[in-house]
């Protein structure tokens, strides 16, 4: 009796096989479901009656997630060995491939990783032409490699240069261009899907192989020259000391090749070494988690919003704007002038064009975008969000009003970098109003969004604020009110001393590798030009009262004042033009001089990690290393700053604190949290 399958002969005499995982929403393998599924398999292969078999998902979600991560998280918590379940799922489902009747399987929905390979351990492959179907191994995003056969059933069945591609990516395709490349043989509507799988069993047609051409990539000479260009690729991207999988992939097809069953034997074994204690893999398997925990945050309020209403319609404002209506909320957009919301829609539409691509889903899209300069919105809008200039006198003037003229149970929310809530809300007649919705930029590119919490702030419109988040396709993190909250306020003493190096000679090259070679998605000098000079600096002057050993350098207002302020001008301390850095000099530093600024920089961020966690600005420190991962692109697989503090130990950040505060003084003075 199986628990998480069904199973159903029909009078053809085919074997209906429906997934449906019984304790959780979406179907996830975990062990008892190969178990199960491996019981099955074995019983068909004693019966002689059975002609072909048929998987299907009974799960709305899709037809498989892939595997059960929390499963494979608690066996490594536990220090069990993950061999058995890598191994398991590799002989299932290669007994899945060997049996001698057509296998198909039926696919809706999302069939990702595990799932994926079980649909390529089936003989035919058949998809919903009426459901968004996303088709995939996403492995490498977990820093794993896909063991259960994908790494070599892909690249054999649909040619080693898409394959390929697609395992090192991990991302996903859509069922049309599945129907493209063969990874599907048949894209029909949902009213004709049983139809076409019974004709297929029953007729079984010759199945999908690939190319000539395709093939000829597959002798040893072509295999070493793509592995070549495959890796010079990946290197563009990630190291192989940071990022190990992708590179053992493509070494491990180099040796085989897809026609050899030894690349999945080899790829088991590459698990074991990839989920050792401390290694990027083990990092982002709990960053995927922590994901989770911010999604299902979100979750617990039920409150939706209809109409979102924003004032500023600048870098942050329009963005905000240009996100929320994409998800389909109405949205109304206030500034001072007509023209100063020209940007904001010109934005609009050219992310609705590269993230929609259909005409009437476009102008969907920009019809919910509705430019406000009177400020008509305020009085019917669920969310007013104000994301005007970083200056406590016009932000105190905006609220005064909005407070009169918003609906008693609007959200009203401001999205200042740095200042505290308690500095603005002294102008309220109602303080407790007044929450942050704190967003990162760019908007449409980070998942963080900070719920601020002051001290006055109502729980309740708190609550609905992690709902909106979640309506919003972002992750909420909250936070208490204080200078910079949480994710700025330990940003800040990273990016002035990164202005510090600039100020005794270093290139702004050599300060940003530095740290993107530590892991950092994006240098310091960099962010500070994308975040925009005059916000640094306004963030900077407000939190410097509070740092003890902080002065802003003057380098940093004197660019301000000559309106060099980073990209949105053209220029910061590089030069940009459509967005992108201008000057491609590489500047080099020794490897030791680049180490000590790497240290130098992330040193500050930890101390200030240490201190938020100390002062209870947020929850816990795993809260702490998501925000800064999904906010910042703080490195993933070394897993935050706390996690960070955690794998080297206090004793160790002690020593190496007392060596830098000898050398570059008090401003690294060790937290108390250290001690
Ligand atoms: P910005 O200078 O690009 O835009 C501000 C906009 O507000 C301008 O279009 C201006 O015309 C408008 N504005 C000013 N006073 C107004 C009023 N009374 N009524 C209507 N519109 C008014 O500034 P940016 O960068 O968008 O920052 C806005 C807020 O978001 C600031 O509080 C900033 O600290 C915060 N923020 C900025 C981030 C960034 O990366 N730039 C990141 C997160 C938050």
């Amino acid at each position: 009796m199986s628990k998480h399958w069904q199973t159903y002969e029909d009078e053809q005499h085919i074997l209906w096989l429906r997934f449906d995982r019984n304790d959780t929403s979406a179907n996830i393998i975990n062990m008892e479901v190969l178990d199960e599924l491996d019981a099955i398999i074995g019983g068909l292969s004693a019966s002689s009656s059975i002609c072909g078999l048929v998987i299907e998902s009974e799960k709305s979600a899709g037809f498989c997630s892939g595997a059960d991560l929390h499963y494979i998280n608690a066996q490594l918590a536990a220090q069990k060995d993950i061999l058995d379940f890598i191994d398991k799922g590799r002989e299932v489902f290669a007994k899945l491939a060997d049996l001698p009747i057509p296998t198909l399987a039926l696919i809706s929905g999302t069939c990702m990783g595990g799932g994926l390979e079980m649909a390529l351990a089936c003989r035919y492959r058949i998809a919903n032409a009426d459901q968004k179907i996303h088709l995939g191994l996403p492995e490498v995003q977990l820093g794993i490699v896909p063991a259960w056969g994908g790494i070599q059933r892909l690249p054999r069945l649909i040619g080693a240069p898409q394959g390929l591609a697609m395992v090192l990516s991990g991302r996903a395709v859509s069922a049309r261009r599945a129907k493209k490349i063969g990874l599907v043989d048949l894209l029909v509507p949902q009213r004709q899907l049983k139809r076409a799988a019974i004709q297929t069993i029953l007729k079984h047609p010759p199945k999908h192989k690939r190319s000539v051409l395709q093939s000829f990539m597959e002798i040893k000479p072509m295999r070493m020259i793509l592995a070549s260009v495959m890796r010079k690729q990946v290197a563009k991207k990630v190291s192989r000391e940071h990022y190990p999988s992708p590179y053992l992939m493509i070494d491990q097809w180099a040796r085989y090749g897809s026609d050899n069953v030894k690349l999945q034997m080899a790829s088991a074994d590459d698990i074991k070494q990839l989920l050792a204690e401390g290694g990027t893999a083990r990092n982002l398997l709990r960053i995927f988690l922590l994901r989770e925990q911010l999604q299902a945050a979100g979750k617990q309020s039920d409150f939706k919003a209809k109409h979102v209403h924003v004032i500023g319609a600048g870098t942050m404002g329009g963005d905000i704007a240009v996100w929320c209506a994409l998800q389909g909320l109405y949205v109304t957009l206030q500034d001072q002038t007509p023209e100063s919301l020209c940007g904001a829609i010109k934005r609009a539409h050219k992310l609705y064009k590269k993230k929609l691509k259909d005409r009437a889903a476009i102008r969907d899209a920009m019809d919910c975008l509705i430019p406000d300069v009177a400020g008509d919105g305020v009085a019917r809008a669920d969310v007013i969000i104000e994301a005007v200039f970083e200056d406590v006198k016009v932000k105190q003037a905006l609220f005064k009003q909005l407070e009169q003229r918003a609906r008693p149970d609007a959200i009203l929310a401001t999205n200042t970098s740095s200042i505290p809530l308690g500095e603005i809300n002294t102008v309220m007649q109602d303080p407790s109003r007044l929450l942050g919705i704190h967003f990162f930029n760019p908007v449409a590119k980070m998942l963080l969004v900070e719920i601020v919490c002051g001290d006055q702030t109502d729980q309740k419109q708190i609550q609905k604020a992690n709902g909106f988040v979640h309506q919003i396709k972002r992750l909420p993190v909250n936070v208490k009110s204080c200078p910079g909250f949480l994710v700025n306020r330990l940003l800040m003493p990273y990016l002035l001393e990164a202005v510090r190096l600039l100020e005794e000679g270093n290139a702004a090259r050599a300060i940003d590798k530095a740290t993107t070679d530590f892991g950092m998605a994006m240098g310091p000098i960099e962010l500070a030009d994308r975040v925009g000079l005059d916000v640094c600096l306004a963030v900077a002057n407000h939190l410097a009262p509070y740092f003890k050993h902080e002065q802003v350098p003057k380098e940093l207002a004197q660019m301000v004042e000559k309106k060099q302020l980073g990209v949105k001008t053209g220029r910061g301390f590089y030069y940009y033009k459509h967005g992108h850095v201008c000057s491609k000099i590489e500047a080099v530093a020794s490897a030791q001089a680049s180490q000590l600024m790497a240290e130098r920089l992330i040193f500050r961020i930890i101390n200030e990690a240490a201190a938020c966690i100390r002062e209870g600005i947020v929850a816990n420190g795993d809260l702490l290393d998501a925000a800064m991962i999904f906010g910042t692109g703080f490195a993933p697989f070394r897993g935050g700053p706390m996690h960070y503090i955690q794998s080297q130990g206090k004793q160790q950040i002690r020593t190496t604190f007392a060596a830098l505060e000898k050398q570059f003084g008090e401003r690294y003075q060790a937290d108390p949290y250290f001690y």
